[in-house]
């Protein structure tokens, strides 16, 4: 059961763009902040959080930023995914809170410190942001859960929508952006994706 469910909702995933106008419920956005909320992450540093703008006005600042896209200002709310770049200054304490021993907290620290503290800026926001889109496959799922439509909005320009969040950018940066909102349509369009064939190798002759 749980399998054909799951197969359900990502089936029915789509890049929605066109919205009733029509706020999301408090209940529907928790439903979907929670599955942002819990994916995998390395050394379980966590390093995404979420801003939600919900209000028109913001919404259509931000379509701007995001060349001028439509379906931005109409939707029921944005959901941008910043990348955390400070994990450095959290690290010890999110270990200190898993469940270990202190001779494997310190064995942890030694083996963790130096490999965090040896980034450069570019490579933590390259290690960030790339695990900030488990986060937003897990809401874009959850929406679908909820028959809301979604889109996925790589398409704007990071440095002026950081200006516009007034984001404190040595601590983090936005990474990409999810909008959501009550589907105009029920129609679902047909997925045009690579077979199996085209993209999964079992005969690797290595
Ligand atoms: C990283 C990324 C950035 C994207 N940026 C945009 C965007 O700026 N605007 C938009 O309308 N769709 C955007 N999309 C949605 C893709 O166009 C869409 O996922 C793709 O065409 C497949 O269609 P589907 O999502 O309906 O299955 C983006 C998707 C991803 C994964």
């Amino acid at each position: 059961m749980q399998k054909e469910i799951f197969k359900k909702i990502l089936q029915e995933r789509f890049s929605c763009r066109e919205f009733q106008e029509k706020p999301l419920s408090k209940e529907e956005l928790d439903y979907i902040l929670e599955a942002g909320r819990v994916p995998p992450s390395s050394l379980g540093l966590e390093p995404w959080k979420f801003i939600v703008i919900e209000d028109s006005k913001h919404k259509k600042e931000i379509a701007k930023i995001a060349n001028s896209q439509r379906h931005v200002a109409e939707c029921g709310a944005i959901i941008i995914i910043t990348a955390r770049l400070d994990f450095g200054e959290y690290f010890i304490k999110k270990l200190q809170s898993r469940n270990m021993s202190q001779e494997e907290l310190q064995k942890r620290i030694n083996l963790y410190k130096p490999f965090i503290e040896n980034m450069n800026a570019t490579q933590k926001l390259h290690y960030a942001r790339e695990q900030t889109f488990l986060a937003l496959g897990n809401l874009a799922n959850a929406a679908t859960a909820l028959n809301l439509g979604s889109c996925i909005i790589g398409g704007f320009d990071n440095e002026a929508l950081d200006n516009y969040l007034k984001l404190d950018v040595t601590k983090e940066k936005t990474s990409i952006m999810l909008v959501i909102g009550h589907k105009a349509t029920n129609v679902i369009p047909q997925k045009i994706r690579f077979s199996k064939e085209e993209i999964v190798d079992f005969s690797k002759n290595l």
